[in-house]
C-alpha cells in the first residue's frame, strides 16, 4: 500500500533520520525541515540523477553553478520586483491574513479580473473570512513573495544596499547566457543546467517539505532558434516525464497538465504541468514552459533596458544576423521529487492478522480518542476535524488501518490527548508484531545500497569479515554500512524501513567457503554469493 498519508511519510522520516524539523530545540520555526543523515543521501542522490540525466548523458547541455545574490536589476528586469506577490486580504475580526485570490475564486467561482475585481467584492461584502467568516475585510494589498536583505556592513536606512534572496535560480541562467555560449563555442540549440537553492517567503507553506519558504530547485533553461520552440518544448515534457518513470515511479502517480490560457504566464506560449499523486491530491512536480524570448529580451541592453551592458543574442549563421534564442525551461523541485520518490515508494502492510481481540480493544481506543478530539475546547477548529475524521477513518477500518495510525505517532497535536498515549502504545506494539514498512526506492536512490550483518556480534571473526566486506564495497563507491545491534530479523527490517536495496549476512558457512548471503529488498529472495565476487554484483544491480 503506497502512502496514503502525509502523516505516514512525515513519521517515518523523523523516526529514521530523513527529515527533523527545523531548529526543534528552540520550539522550530514554521514549515521550516532539516535532511537528516538519510535524507542528505536521499536528496544528494535524487539530485545526481537528474544532473546526471540532463547534463553528462546528453551532448547539448552544459551546467553552471551561479551565485545566490545577484544585483537587483536583475529582479527589476526579470518583472519579479513588480509582479512577484501575493493579493492578500487581513480580516479584522479574526485577525488572520488569507490570500484574497483564492477566497474569490472559492466563493465566486471564478478566478478574478485583477486586484480591483477583488477590491469590488471585498467592499460589496462578497467576500468571507475562510476562519470566521466575516465580511469585515481590509482591501487586497500585493505582498511580494522576495526576501530581502541588505549587502555591505552598513545598513544605511535606504535602497542602496538592498538585495533579494533569489527567488528562482532559473535568472542566474538567463544573465549567463552569453558567458556559456562563448566560452563553450555552441551552437543553438543547447541548454545550462544548475541547482540550488531557492527562497520565497510563502503565505501558505506546508504539506510538509511540499511548500517551504527555502527549497531547492533544478532548472534547465534550454535555448533554440525560433521556429524550433515546439517541437523542443515537446521533447522535454516527455524526456522530463520518461525521468521519474525510470527511477521507479508509478506512471499511473504521474500526469501531464496542460495550463489553461488563464494560467499562462503573459510571456508563456504553452506549459505543461507535470504533477504527482500526493497524499493530498495531485500536485505540482515541475513545471515545463515555452517562454519565448522574454527572457533573453528582458535582461538585454535596449531600450526597456537602459542598465544592461549586454544584448543577450546569438548570430545565426543561416540567416546571417543575430537573433533573440527562444527558451525552454523544464523547471523541477528537489524537495518536491524527493518527497514524491519517498511517497512513492512507501510500502507499508500486514503482513498478518492480529487476533480479532488484540484489533478490538486497539478499536475501542481510538474512539474514545475521537471522543476526546471532540469534547476538547481548546483545540483549533481544523486540527479537530482532521483529528476526528482520521480516527473515525481508522477506527472503521482496523487492522487495515494500522499503518496509518502508527504514521499518527508522533503527530503532535494528537499526543496532547491524554488516550493518544495508550493508543499508541497498543499501536506500536502490534506494529511492531505485524506490519511491515518498505520503501521500494529505486536502488539509484535508496540513501544506503547495501548493510552488511554479522550473524553473532560477539564472533570477532565474523565481524572481522562483515567490517571487511563494508569497506570494500565502500572503497568501490557503494555506499555500505555495517550493523550489529539487533537480531538479523530485525536488522532487515530496519534496511527495509529506509529503502536499502540488499543486506548482506556473514555466518559460520561464510568461514568456511568465503560465500555470504545476500538478501533482495523486494523478492526478500536470499542467494549465496562469493565475497571476492560482491563488488561486481552490486556494481551491476546499482547500474
Ligand atoms: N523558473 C520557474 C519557476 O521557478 P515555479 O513553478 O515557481 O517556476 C518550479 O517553480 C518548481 O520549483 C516547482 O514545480 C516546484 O517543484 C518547486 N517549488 C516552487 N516553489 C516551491 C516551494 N515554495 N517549496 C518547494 N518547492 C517549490
Amino acid at each position: 500500500m503506497p502512502a496514503s498519508s502525509l502523516e505516514s511519510i512525515v513519521s517515518l522520516s523523523k523516526r529514521r533520520g530523513f527529515v527533523f524539523p527545523s531548529s526543534a530545540v528552540y520550539g522550530g520555526l514554521g514549515s521550516t525541515w532539516d535532511y537528516g543523515p538519510l535524507g542528505v543521501e536521499l536528496k544528494n542522490n535524487v539530485k545526481r540523477a537528474w544532473w546526471r540525466s540532463v547534463v553528462h548523458e546528453r551532448d547539448d547541455m552544459e551546467g553552471l553553478d551561479a551565485a545566490i545574490l545577484m544585483n537587483r536589476l536583475v529582479w527589476k528586469y526579470s518583472g519579479h520586483e513588480a509582479t512577484f506577490s501575493d493579493p492578500m486580504t487581513d480580516c479584522r475580526a479574526c485577525k488572520t491574513r488569507p490570500r484574497a485570490d483564492h477566497l474569490f475564486v472559492a466563493q465566486k467561482g471564478r478566478d478574478p479580473k485583477g486586484l480591483t475585481e477583488i477590491n469590488a467584492a471585498i467592499s460589496a461584502k462578497e467576500l468571507k473570512c475562510p476562519k470566521c467568516g466575516s465580511t469585515d475585510l481590509t482591501e487586497a494589498r500585493p505582498f511580494n513573495l522576495m526576501f530581502k536583505t541588505t549587502v555591505g556592513a552598513v545598513d544605511t536606512g535606504d535602497d542602496s544596499g538592498l538585495a533579494y534572496l533569489r527567488p528562482e535560480t532559473a535568472q542566474g541562467i538567463f544573465v549567463n547566457f552569453g558567458n556559456v555560449l562563448d566560452t563553450m563555442r555552441r551552437k543553438l540549440p543547447f541548454g545550462v543546467a544548475q541547482i540550488g537553492k531557492a527562497f520565497r517567503n510563502e503565505i501558505t507553506p506546508g504539506n510538509f517539505t511540499f511548500r517551504t519558504r527555502e527549497f531547492e530547485q533544478m532548472e534547465i533553461e534550454y535555448f533554440v532558434k525560433p521556429g524550433d520552440d515546439e517541437a523542443a518544448h515537446q521533447a522535454w515534457i516527455d524526456a522530463r516525464t520518461q525521468w521519474y518513470v525510470d527511477l521507479g515511479m508509478r506512471r499511473e502517480n504521474l500526469r501531464q497538465r496542460e495550463q489553461t490560457k488563464d494560467e499562462l504566464a503573459h510571456y508563456a506560449k504553452r506549459c505543461v504541468d507535470l504533477e504527482y499523486r500526493f497524499p493530498m491530491g495531485w500536485s505540482e512536480l515541475e513545471g515545463i514552459a515555452n517562454r519565448t524570448d522574454f527572457d533573453l529580451a528582458a535582461h538585454s541592453r535596449g531600450p526597456n533596458n537602459p542598465d544592461s551592458v549586454e544584448e543577450l543574442r546569438y548570430f545565426d549563421l543561416e540567416q546571417k544576423k543575430h537573433i533573440i534564442p527562444y527558451v525552454i525551461e523544464p523547471s523541477a523541485g528537489a524537495d518536491r521529487a524527493t518527497l514524491a520518490f519517498l511517497c512513492d515508494a512507501y510500502d507499508e502492510a500486514l503482513v498478518k492478522e492480529p487476533p480479532a481481540e488484540e484489533t478490538a480493544k486497539l478499536r475501542d481506543l481510538v474512539q474514545s480518542f475521537a471522543k476526546s478530539v471532540a469534547k476538547r475546547d481548546n483545540l483549533a477548529v481544523d486540527v479537530k476535524a482532521r483529528l476526528t475524521e482520521a480516527a473515525e477513518a481508522i477506527a472503521a477500518e482496523l487492522p487495515g488501518s494500522l499503518p496509518r495510525l502508527l504514521g499518527l505517532s508522533d503527530d503532535a497535536d494528537a499526543n496532547r490527548i491524554e488516550v493518544f498515549k495508550k493508543v499508541r502504545g497498543v499501536s506500536e506494539k502490534l506494529g511492531d508484531d505485524y506490519t511491515r514498512t518498505v520503501l521500494r526506492l529505486h536502488p539509484r536512490l535508496a540513501p544506503l545500497s547495501v548493510a552488511v550483518f554479522p550473524l553473532k556480534k560477539n564472533e570477532p571473526r565474523l565481524v572481522e569479515m562483515a567490517r571487511g566486506i563494508r569497506k570494500e564495497l565502500q572503497a568501490e563507491g557503494i555506499r555500505t554500512v555495517y550493523d550489529d545491534t539487533g537480531a538479523i530479523g530485525k536488522l532487515y527490517r530496519r534496511q527495509d524501513e529506509v529503502g536499502t536495496p540488499f543486506c548482506i549476512t556473514v555466518d559460520f558457512q561464510s568461514l568456511d567457503d568465503g560465500t555470504v548471503t545476500v538478501r533482495d529488498r523486494d523478492s526478500m529472495s536470499q542467494d549465496r554469493a562469493p565475497r571476492a565476487e560482491l563488488q561486481g554484483i552490486f556494481r551491476k544491480k546499482l547500474r
